[in-house]
C-alpha cells in the first residue's frame, strides 16, 4: 500500500467537495481513498477531513444538498470507518444528527466549484422532471457547454449572449461569472423556469445591468424580437429531447443563422440517436451546415452521463 502524497490527498478531498455539492453518484466517488487512509491510520481523521469539505463546509448551512442525498452520504462513511474496525467518530455523529429527522423536500441545492475560486450554486428540483418541465434541474449538456465556454471565452467575452432553453441557469451564470459578456440574455417559455431561473441569478449575485431573463419560446417568436435582441453569440444546452419540440427549434435556429452573423452552438447528450439524428438531418435539410467541435474540453464538474456528448457549431450553407 503506497502513502498517497499530499496533493493526492487534497485532489481526493475536493473530488468529494465537488460530487457531494453537486450531488454526483454516490458510487463514482472515490471511496478507495478512505478505506486505505482509515485502514492506514487506524484513525478516523480523514473522515473529519472529509466532512469538513462537505457537511460542515460553509456553504453547507445555507446551501445543502438534499436531506436524502446527505443521509446517504453519510451511511456510506459509515460503512467504511465500521469496516475499518473504528467506531463511527463524534463528527461523523454530528453531522447524522443535523439529518436524521429532518423533512425530505422537493427542492435543494447544487453548487458547482469553479477553477477560479467560488462556485456556482443553484436551487434545483430534486426530479429530474417535475411540474411538467424538464427545465429545473441542470443537465449534463449545461455543464459541458459551460466547460467549453470557459476554455473558449473569445466566444462570450464583449459579447451579447442569448440562451435558450435556459433552464436553472448553470450554463448561463458560470458564464456570466467568468467570460465577461457585455449582455447576457437567458430564456425559457416556462413560468416555473423563467421564476426559478431569476431565483437563481439572484442567488449568484450576477450584475443586473448586463443580465435579462425573458421568456421566448421556439414555436412563437417573432422576427422583430429576434431582431431587438441582436446576440452575437446564441448558445443551447440539452434542447434536443423531444422530437415533436425539435421541429419547432430547428425553425428557429434556421432563422437566426439566416438573419444573423451570430455564432450559433448547440450542446446535446445524446440519449435517443433517433431523435438527434432528426434534428442533424431537419438542420442539413434547412440549409444549415454543422461543425461538430471535437477539441476536448477541461473537465471541471463532475460528470454523471454515459452518453455521447456532442456539440455543434451552426453555419449558413453556401449556395453552389
Ligand atoms: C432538458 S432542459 C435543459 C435546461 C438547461 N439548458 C440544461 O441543460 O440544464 C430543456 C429546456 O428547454 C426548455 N424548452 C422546451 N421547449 C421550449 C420552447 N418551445 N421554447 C423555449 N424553451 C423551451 C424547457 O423549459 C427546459 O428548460
Amino acid at each position: 500500500m503506497t502513502t498517497p502524497t499530499v496533493s493526492e490527498k487534497e485532489r481526493d478531498l475536493k473530488t468529494f467537495r465537488d460530487y457531494f455539492f453537486s450531488m454526483s453518484r454516490l458510487a463514482s466517488l472515490p471511496w478507495n481513498f478512505v478505506e486505505e487512509k482509515l485502514v492506514g491510520s487506524k484513525s478516523s481523521e480523514v473522515i473529519s477531513q472529509i466532512l469538513n469539505e462537505t457537511c460542515f463546509h460553509r456553504l453547507c448551512s445555507e446551501f445543502p444538498p438534499s436531506v436524502r442525498y446527505r443521509r446517504l452520504f453519510l451511511s456510506e462513511l459509515i460503512k467504511r470507518e465500521e469496516a475499518s474496525g473504528l467506531d463511527p467518530s463524534d463528527h461523523l455523529y454530528d453531522a447524522l444528527a443535523q439529518v436524521i429527522g429532518a423533512a425530505e423536500t422537493t427542492l435543494c441545492y447544487k453548487s458547482y466549484f469553479l477553477p477560479g475560486g467560488g462556485a456556482v450554486t443553484l436551487q434545483e428540483n430534486v426530479a429530474v422532471i417535475s411540474e411538467g418541465t424538464t427545465g429545473l434541474v441542470t443537465w449534463e449538456a449545461a455543464l459541458f457547454l459551460a466547460e467549453w465556454a470557459l476554455d473558449n471565452q473569445q466566444y462570450f467575452n464583449n459579447r451579447a449572449v442569448l440562451e435558450l432553453g435556459s433552464g436553472v441557469g448553470l450554463t448561463g451564470i458560470t458564464v456570466c461569472s467568468s467570460c465577461r459578456p457585455s449582455e447576457f440574455i437567458f430564456s425559457d417559455c416556462h413560468p416555473r423556469v423563467l421564476h426559478k431561473l431569476r431565483e437563481n441569478i439572484a442567488l449568484n449575485k450576477l450584475d443586473r445591468q448586463a443580465v435579462r431573463v425573458e421568456e421566448l419560446d421556439w414555436s412563437s417568436v417573432t422576427e422583430e424580437r429576434l431582431a431587438a435582441v441582436r446576440a452575437d453569440t446564441v448558445i443551447a444546452a440539452d434542447v434536443v429531447y423531444d422530437p415533436v419540440v425539435v421541429e419547432t427549434l430547428v425553425s428557429l435556429l434556421r432563422r437566426i443563422v439566416a438573419s444573423s452573423r451570430a455564432d450559433v452552438f448547440v450542446c446535446s447528450a445524446v440519449r435517443n440517436p433517433d431523435t438527434y439524428r432528426g434534428f442533424t438531418e431537419q438542420l442539413e435539410a434547412g440549409g444549415i451546415r454543422l461543425e461538430v467541435l471535437s477539441d476536448p474540453v477541461t473537465r471541471i464538474f463532475p460528470c454523471n452521463t454515459d452518453s455521447h456528448i456532442e456539440l455543434i457549431k451552426l453555419h449558413q450553407k453556401i449556395p453552389q
